[in-house]
């Protein structure tokens, strides 16, 4: 999807659909978020009869005479105090949803204005807020959408800072569709070579892609990669992907993303249940992929690189085994008390390569690493870990502006000793109980001193049913949190 600016309501182009914005004011009363006689007049027998409230996300479609557009969308915001960004997102991505099944081709939006909010992020909230409405997964769908919004006319009555916002919101919002597709895409289509092959498709405009095979894994002694993936008919990939925006800069980012392109949970294989939304357990790597895509379309000034671990977790006779030890590349020897826990393995490895060939100044990881992340935190909210508490606050404002809701949790390294192995040098599951944590000690056991950030998304990648803004299936979370702390980062550096 592309905007079009257009730089007052008279001068808006033609469309299938006009959307006009309206809140519900403290006294009742259904308040225009805009000024203009015509639209007004037009929808005042609507507003007469009370049967539109104003509620985020509230749609009435009327197919008045001459207002330059053949249907009329009057759009609820809900309530005009306390409006917040995420609130403008839902709202334009449910009223947007109601056009899916129309026949509409363009629209034009009258950007609302408030008093308390920044022109600029209620310009970007309701961009990002018609991106969300659009997506749909329709790949798999003989019967698609009748709605295919290729241009959007946007009133932006400051068009020449908007651009810049029109441009970081076109490409966060691909970078998270590229990432949702990959998720919702058959497991057995995003294979690890499969996977990579899309991964070289970003090679362009100075972004670099590497990737390696088998062959390299084991010259690398990546024991616990190879380990996790013997089982499979696919071999394992590793993805190198690096973005030299500041090449003067001794500074950068390493970006690490899980990449397990189904997780059967081994020989302790999962239950029927807990085995649902397993081909999406390579959402860390496809987040970390899509923010790739953005650094170079935003041509970062920055340095940043992506490792991804790619392997399938499956059963038969070749598969990994319950007790055996196996070494990872840092030298530890690793005793597996589970097959499932195999997150945690793949990523040491790609750590332990992070730390001692890429001189990173920080390292954040991505990873559906634990159901214990989303027993605590639910479906909306990230499991944030880290030694570096600077970084976790820089992540937390960049979340908190992405609408992606995180929460620190605690690194408690006391908990080391759950993981201690009476044959190897420690055991890759410690107890139950505070699972999200003793994974991420386990993580932290391959970082050394590097500041580190680790994102389980468990919980938020990949939704059961439909929430907020998202349909069942992949949020693309938190991409759009890692591209904002980024652009930030970049700035800051300057
Ligand atoms: N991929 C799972 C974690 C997961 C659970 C992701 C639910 C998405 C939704 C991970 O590999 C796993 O199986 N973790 C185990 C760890 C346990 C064996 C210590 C878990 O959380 O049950
Ligand atoms: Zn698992
Ligand atoms: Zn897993």
């Amino acid at each position: 999807m592309r905007f079009v600016p257009f730089p007052s309501i008279e001068k808006r182009p033609r469309a299938d659909v006009c959307c006009v914005p309206f809140a519900k004011e403290a006294s009742g009363a259904i308040a225009p978020l805009f000024e203009d006689a015509v639209l007004l007049r037009t929808v005042r027998r609507l507003l007469d009869t009370s049967d539109f409230q104003a509620k985020e996300g509230e749609a009435v479609i009327l197919y008045p005479d001459s207002v330059v557009a053949s249907r009329l969308m009057v759009l609820g915001l809900g309530s005009a105090d306390g409006m917040t960004m995420d609130r403008i997102r839902l709202s334009y991505a449910k009223g947007i949803k109601q056009l899916r099944k129309k026949s509409v081709t363009s629209l034009t939006c009258i950007t609302p204005s408030f008093e308390h909010v920044l022109p600029k992020l209620v310009y970007r909230s309701m961009l990002e807020g018609l991106f969300f409405g659009t997506y749909s997964f329709q790949e798999y769908r003989t019967k698609k959408d009748a709605m295919v919004l290729n241009e959007v006319g946007v009133l932006s009555s400051a068009p020449q800072p908007f651009l810049e916002v029109e441009r970081e919101v076109v490409a966060r919002m691909d970078a998270v569709s590229f990432c949702r597709d990959l998720v919702n895409r058959n497991a057995d289509e995003m294979n690890p070579q499969r996977f990579a092959e899309v991964a070289s498709t970003l090679e362009k405009d100075g972004l670099r892609v590497l990737v390696h095979g088998k062959n390299w894994i084991e010259q690398q002694r990546m024991g616990l990669l190879l380990a996790v993936g013997q089982g499979a008919q696919y071999e394992p990939q590793f993805i190198v992907a690096e973005w030299k925006g500041d090449p003067q800069s001794h500074e950068k980012t390493v970006l690490v993303g899980k990449g397990i392109t189904f997780d059967t949970g081994g020989l302790d294989l999962k239950s029927f249940e807990q085995m649902k939304g397993m081909k999406g357990d390579m959402a860390g790597a496809a987040a970390v992929l899509g923010v790739m895509q953005a650094v170079r379309d935003l041509k970062l000034p920055l340095n940043v690189t992506a490792l991804i671990p790619l392997c399938e977790n499956s059963i038969g006779s070749r598969a990994y085994k319950p007790d055996d030890v196996y070494r990872a590349r840092s030298g530890k020897s690793v005793e597996i008390t589970s097959t499932d826990a195999e997150g945690r393995l793949i990523l040491a490895d790609a750590l332990d390569y992070a730390v001692k060939e890429e001189n990173p100044s920080r390292i954040i990881d991505v990873a559906t690493l634990t159901g214990a992340a989303e027993v605590a935190l639910g479906s909306e909210i990230s499991a944030l870990f880290t030694n570096t508490d600077s970084l976790a606050y820089e992540l937390e404002q960049a979340s908190i502006h992405a609408g992606e809701p995180l929460w620190k949790m605690p690194l408690h390294i006391a908990y080391e000793d759950l993981l201690d192995s009476e044959i190897a040098d420690c055991k890759n599951v410690g107890s139950r109980s505070g699972g999200a944590i003793t994974a991420a000690v386990f993580l932290h056991g391959f970082v050394g001193s590097t500041p580190w950030a680790h994102f389980d998304i468990a919980g938020t990648s990949l939704l059961k049913e439909p929430r907020r803004y998202f349909g069942k299936g992949s949020t693309g979370v938190p991409v759009r949190t890692l591209i904002d702390y980024l652009i930030t980062n970049s700035i800051s550096d300057l």
